[in-house]
C-alpha cells in the first residue's frame, strides 16, 4: 500500500497556515489516516536546524548561499527519513507545509542553480514526488502586507515588520520561479490564486484534493 502526499507551497502572508490547517482538519474529521508537518523543522533535529536556519544569530553572521542550502537539504533528509517516507510506506496520506519546491524557488532567487538542486534531489529524494502540490499565488506586494500587519498586531519590534525594497524584489523572484515550476510541472501542481475569500481558496483547494483522494482509495463523500 502507498499514501498520498500532498504538499502546500506559497509566497509568504499567501495564507498557506491557515488552508493547511482548514485541509488538515477536514481530513482528520473524515477520519483518513493522516501525518501533518513542515519544511523545515518536521523532526526534533530538524526543528533545531529551523531556529539555526531562520532565527537571527546574536554574532549578525549569515549562512552563506551553499551552506543554507544544505541545512535545508539536511532538514528534508531527515524528515524523509523519519517521517513522510515511513507514513507513505503505511498508506497513510501526508500533507506538507512545503517541500521542494521551496527550495527551488527560495534558494534560486538566491542564485542556487538549477543543476545543484537537482543533483542534491538525487540524493535525498531519489525520485519522490508529491502527487499534488497545492501552490497557492499572490502578488507579494499584498501578502508581504499582511505578513507586516500580522507582525504589527503581534506586538513585533516597527523594524523587523518593514519589507523593504531590496526584500520585495526577492519574494516577486521567488513567486516566478514557483509559477514557473507550476507551469512545467501542470499535472503535478495546481496553481491557485490566494486573494479570494479564505472559505473559497479552501473550495478550490478541496476540489482538487477530494478527486486525488478518491481516485487513491479513501472515502471523502
Ligand atoms: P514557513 O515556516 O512556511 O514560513 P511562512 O509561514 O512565513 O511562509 O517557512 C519558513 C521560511 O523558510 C520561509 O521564508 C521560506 C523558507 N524556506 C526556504 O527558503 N527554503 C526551503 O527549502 C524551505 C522549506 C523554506
Amino acid at each position: 500500500m502507498q499514501g498520498v502526499f500532498i504538499t502546500i507551497e506559497g509566497v509568504e502572508g499567501s495564507g498557506k497556515s491557515t488552508q493547511v490547517l482548514r485541509l488538515s482538519e477536514r481530513l482528520r474529521h473524515l477520519g483518513l489516516p493522516l501525518v501533518v508537518s513542515k519544511e523545515p523543522g518536521g523532526t526534533a533535529l530538524g526543528r533545531e536546524l529551523r531556529r539555526l536556519l531562520l532565527e537571527r544569530h546574536p554574532s549578525g553572521e549569515t549562512w552563506c548561499a551553499e551552506a543554507e542550502l544544505l541545512l535545508f537539504y539536511a532538514d528534508r533528509a531527515q524528515h524523509l527519513e523519519l517521517v513522510i517516507r515511513p507514513a507513505l510506506a503505511e498508506g497513510k496520506v501526508v500533507l506538507l507545509d512545503r517541500f521542494e519546491d521551496s527550495t527551488r524557488a527560495y534558494q534560486g532567487a538566491s542564485g542556487v542553480a538549477e543543476a545543484s538542486l537537482d543533483r542534491l534531489n538525487d540524493l535525498v529524494l531519489r525520485g519522490l514526488k508529491p502527487n499534488l502540490t497545492v501552490m497557492l499565488d499572490m502578488d507579494p506586494e499584498v501578502s508581504l502586507q499582511r505578513v507586516e500587519v500580522r507582525n504589527l498586531s503581534m506586538g513585533a519590534e516597527f523594524a523587523e515588520t518593514r519589507f523593504d525594497e531590496a526584500e520585495l524584489e526577492f519574494h516577486r523572484r521567488v513567486r516566478n520561479r514557483f509559477l514557473a515550476i507550476a507551469q512545467n510541472h501542470p499535472n503535478r501542481v495546481a496553481l491557485i490564486p490566494a486573494r479570494d475569500p479564505v472559505d473559497q481558496v479552501e473550495a478550490v483547494i478541496w476540489g482538487r484534493v477530494a478527486p486525488l483522494l478518491r481516485s487513491a482509495g479513501f472515502g471523502v463523500d
